[in-house]
Formats: C-alpha cells, sequence, structure tokens
C-alpha cells in the first residue's frame, strides 16, 4: 500500500464539496468580522444555523482525523531513527483511529439530529494537510496538539450551548467526544516532549509549526477570549491535555494576531 498520501487520494463521494481555507476565512460574507458578534449564545437567531455549519465542519475534521491518525500507524517505520517511531506511538494512533471513528458515526447522527444533510456545508481539509508533514513528530504535533486542541475548544464551547438551549442530545455528543480529545491533545503533548528530550531544535521546529497551525485555524477571530469570540479557549481541559500556562498564553496572542490579520485584510480590500 502506498505510504503519504496526499490530499487528493482521500475517498469522498459525491455529497462532498471542497473549498480552500482561504475562502473560507476571507468569504466576503464575513465582511463584518471587525464587529463580529458571538453567535453561540441561545438567543441569537443566527444559533442554531452557526452550530448547524460548526458541527458539520467538526464532521468532516472528524474523518480527516481518522484518516490523519491512520495514516500515521502506516506511514512510518518502528525503530529510533529519526524518520522511525516508536511501536507504543502506532498503538496510540491505533486508539486514536477507534475513536475517531466513533467520532464519525456521533456526528453523522447528531448531524441528522441538527436538521443538516451530509454535504450541506463545504469541507476544508487542512487537519489532514497537516497530517501529511513528514516528519512524524511536527505531524503530532500540528495534528494532536493544534487542531485537536481547537476540538477541545469548540465541544467545551458547544457542549454549554447544548446546555443553554436544553439539548440533552447535542451536550452529550460534546461532553463524550471532549473527553477522547482531551486523550489526543495528552498524546501530542507526550509524546512531542518524549521524543525531542534531546533535540530542542527539531522540538523548536514542531512548536513553530503547531503555531503555524493555529494561527490558521483561529481563524481571524472565530477563537480567543473576549466576549465576541464565538469560540473560547478551554484552559482546563487544555491544561488537563499537557499545555502549560505559558503555552495557553501564548494561544491567546496567537488568537489575537489571527483576528488583527483578519481585520487588516478586510480593510485593505475594502478601501
Ligand atoms: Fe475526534
Ligand atoms: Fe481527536
Amino acid at each position: 500500500m502506498k505510504r503519504m498520501l496526499t490530499v487528493e487520494d482521500l475517498a469522498r463521494d459525491d455529497r462532498f464539496t471542497r473549498i480552500r481555507i482561504e475562502d473560507a476565512i476571507f468569504d466576503p460574507r464575513n465582511a463584518n468580522v471587525g464587529k463580529r458578534e458571538n453567535a453561540f449564545r441561545a438567543a441569537d437567531p443566527e444559533s442554531p444555523d452557526a452550530a448547524r455549519q460548526l458541527m458539520h465542519s467538526i464532521f468532516v475534521g472528524e474523518i480527516q482525523a481518522l484518516e490523519g491518525a491512520g495514516r500515521t500507524c502506516y506511514d512510518f517505520e518502528v525503530g529510533k531513527e529519526r524518520e522511525d517511531v516508536p511501536f507504543e506511538l502506532k498503538l496510540d494512533m491505533a486508539r486514536q483511529c477507534w475513536d475517531e471513528a466513533r467520532h464519525v458515526e456521533i456526528s453523522v447522527k447528531l448531524t441528522e439530529h441538527m436538521g443538516t444533510e451530509i454535504g450541506q456545508f463545504a469541507e476544508q481539509t487542512l487537519l489532514f494537510e497537516a497530517a501529511c508533514n513528514a516528519d512524524p513528530v511536527l505531524r503530532l504535533t500540528g495534528v494532536n496538539r493544534a487542531l485537536e486542541g481547537l476540538a477541545i475548544d469548540v465541544f467545551n464551547t458547544m457542549r454549554d450551548f447544548g446546555s443553554e438551549t436544553s439539548d440533552p442530545v447535542l451536550f452529550f455528543c460534546e461532553d463524550w467526544m471532549l473527553a477522547d480529545e482531551v486523550t489526543h491533545v495528552k498524546m501530542g503533548s507526550d509524546w512531542l516532549r518524549k521524543l525531542t528530550a534531546t533535540d530542542k531544535e527539531r522540538q523548536a521546529q514542531a512548536l513553530e509549526f503547531q503555531r503555524t497551525v493555529d494561527k490558521l485555524f483561529s481563524f481571524g477571530g472565530f477563537r480567543g477570549e473576549d466576549e465576541d469570540n464565538p469560540i473560547h479557549l478551554a484552559r482546563k481541559f487544555r491544561g488537563m491535555a499537557g499545555f502549560t500556562d505559558d503555552e495557553i498564553t501564548e494561544l491567546v496572542d496567537i488568537a489575537a494576531e489571527a483576528k488583527r490579520d483578519a481585520e487588516a485584510a478586510y480593510a485593505a480590500a475594502n478601501v
């Protein structure tokens, strides 16, 4: 079987439509980014649609997380060289595949519950693209710490939204998936520290890759600590998943920077 599949190799049926992340972020319909309201408040008339769109993007993210963890099980040899991985890392990835497959099933049922059809919203594939990194440490840091870290923030926010809207199905789906994502992020944190314990340069590269992915996935102000950021950083769960206080503070700064960049881009486009 071929190793290192590209994003073009992913199997999707004709219900799925792809979109580039730049198009999603710089969609002109987001032109009010500077005065963006947090849509995930029960009283907001936009909140049901915002929640449906977000949970559909989580659904496609779960598919890609399964594909990415599956690739990481297969793409690398067991060994001690830089391009190899420990057998225990493969076991962690196999466990993650099991979890992500369950999350896909949960997400399909949740999507139906919320009144959404599969493919109703477009799929962007940055998660799998981060999972194509040829260095296993960079791959795990980008996917498990940045992207699964974002999943923690999203599930925590949507769990609160489920509670606020008295929707026990949404609440329990989010609660169960959140518990697994904390484990997945912790795997990323543990392997990053273990595999780079004697190679600080590689650790720095991995953290830089994580910062790049984190910035892209802050979606120009989508995630942050302010009231008007739709998705808030789940500090407690990130701490449980191996993020230090300094790393969480840095993430807040990255999110704020992403918001400033997006506002500047809109301002430049609308001169
Ligand atoms: Fe997941
Ligand atoms: Fe995950």
